[in-house]
């Protein structure tokens, strides 16, 4: 069982390399699915194919959805979700508000990966793949379960309890809607099922995020945003894809190579692939499955590529610690570098990228010292 997950800012090509590894894997001789959970779906114009909301075999092997994040919603929230509109209704908001409200944020996005949980159930499939939103969006739904797991362990007891004292009491002075007991029971049947689903997700033996970018600054930059979060959520990144790469004698080659280098430190040492530009649209089956083997080459794409961590981040007693992978640790000089969450580290030629996250990027740098391959940096 294997699930990998692309995601990029706009434009990169999750959607093309999603359903180009899904169709290559497939004549590989393995049961794959290709699940879109962006809303804005394009599955269905790559393959050009009819793609309907459940998992359908459109060639041998090959099963593709794209998720209808309506359905999903009610599928999975909605006895909470008429609980809030009642609440809403009641507070004199009108009917349309109150559907629009009683759609929580994050709500969508997790809906639509809840779907993984329930195929991984079915084990139907030995691939799963997903298409996903812009890094953004993915990254605000991997970032939900700390606000969950503050809400199970705080709120939802306590509430429950609460709300069962006071109800007979409550029902007299006001006629406000109290959450019943299936409104709890759902939401902590609801939370268990995201549980399952983020365990698997960070469980690097099981499933990786795949990081699309193509070489320009813009898009480098968002991209090392989302590697740090990604790793430190816990969900292991196993593989860069630069895509849309010219060839030599390109007016962009040059600037292109500079970029391509910058991402090689920046992420190593997670293996990194170079899709070149082509001139011809992909589409359809076929193209796709050429792409992909194109792609890969030598390698099977269902493999894990890499498992552990690039960097670590500790902290005691208010200081912490930044452990970054180097690769090459030459002879040379260190400089280190902050511009905003832009770390910079140069030793003698090698320049390397970081991006901070937000709790280092108000801190200052104490000490730094490499030690075998880690560049350790104190932030006190
Ligand atoms: N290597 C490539 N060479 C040429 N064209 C490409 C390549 N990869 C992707 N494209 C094209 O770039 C466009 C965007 O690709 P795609 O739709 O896969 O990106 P996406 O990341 O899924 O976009 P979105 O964020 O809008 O979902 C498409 O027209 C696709 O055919
Ligand atoms: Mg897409």
């Amino acid at each position: 069982m294997r699930i990998i997950l692309y995601t990029g800012k706009g434009g990169v090509g999750k959607t093309t390399l999603s359903a180009a590894t899904g169709a290559y894997i497939s004549t590989l001789g393995k049961k794959v699915l290709v699940v879109s959970v962006d809303p804005a779906h394009s599955l269905s114009d790559a393959l050009e194919f009819e793609i309907g909301p459940e998992p359908k075999e459109i060639f041998p092997n090959f099963y593709a959805q794209e998720i209808d994040v309506y359905y999903s919603v009610e599928k999975f929230w909605g006895i909470l979700k008429e609980y809030l509109k009642s609440l809403f209704k009641w507070q004199g908001i009108d009917e349309i508000l109150a559907e629009e409200m009683s759609i929580l944020p994050g709500m969508e996005e997790v809906s639509s990966f809840l779907w993984i949980n329930k195929h991984v159930e079915d084990k139907k499939f030995d691939v799963i793949i997903v298409d996903s939103a812009p890094t953004g969006e993915t990254l605000r739904f991997l970032s939900l379960p700390d606000a969950a797991s503050w809400w199970i362990t705080k709120i939802l007891p306590l509430q429950r309890k609460l709300i069962r004292f006071i109800r007979p009491a409550a029902r007299i002075i006001t006629d406000m809607p109290l959450p019943e007991e299936k409104t709890y029971d759902a939401l902590e049947e609801l939370f268990k099922q995201v549980y399952n689903l983020y365990y698997l997700l960070q469980n690097s033996e099981i499933s990786s995020v795949r990081l699309i970018v193509n070489p320009e600054k813009m898009v480098i930059k968002e991209t090392e945003k989302a590697f740090t979060y990604l790793h430190l959520f816990g969900f292991p990144v196993d593989g860069i894809f630069i895509n849309k790469v010219v060839e030599k004698g390109d007016p962009f080659y040059q600037i292109q190579q500079k970029y391509i280098e910058r991402i090689v430190k920046s992420f190593e040492p997670t293996p990194v692939f170079i899709i070149p530009q082509v001139y011809e649209e992909i589409l359809g089956f076929e193209k796709l499955k050429e792409f992909g083997k194109k792609i890969y080459f030598d390698k099977n794409p269902a493999e894990v590529f890499y498992k552990d961590k690039p960097f670590e981040i500790t902290e005691k007693d208010h200081t912490y610690q930044l452990k970054i992978y180097l690769k090459e640790v030459s002879q040379g000089n260190l400089e280190i570098y902050q511009n905003e969450e832009d770390l910079i580290i140069k030793i003698g030629n090698h320049k390397k990228h970081f991006f901070l996250p937000r709790i280092l990027v108000n801190k200052e740098i104490k000490n730094a010292l490499i030690k075998e391959h880690y560049l350790e940096i104190i932030f006190g």
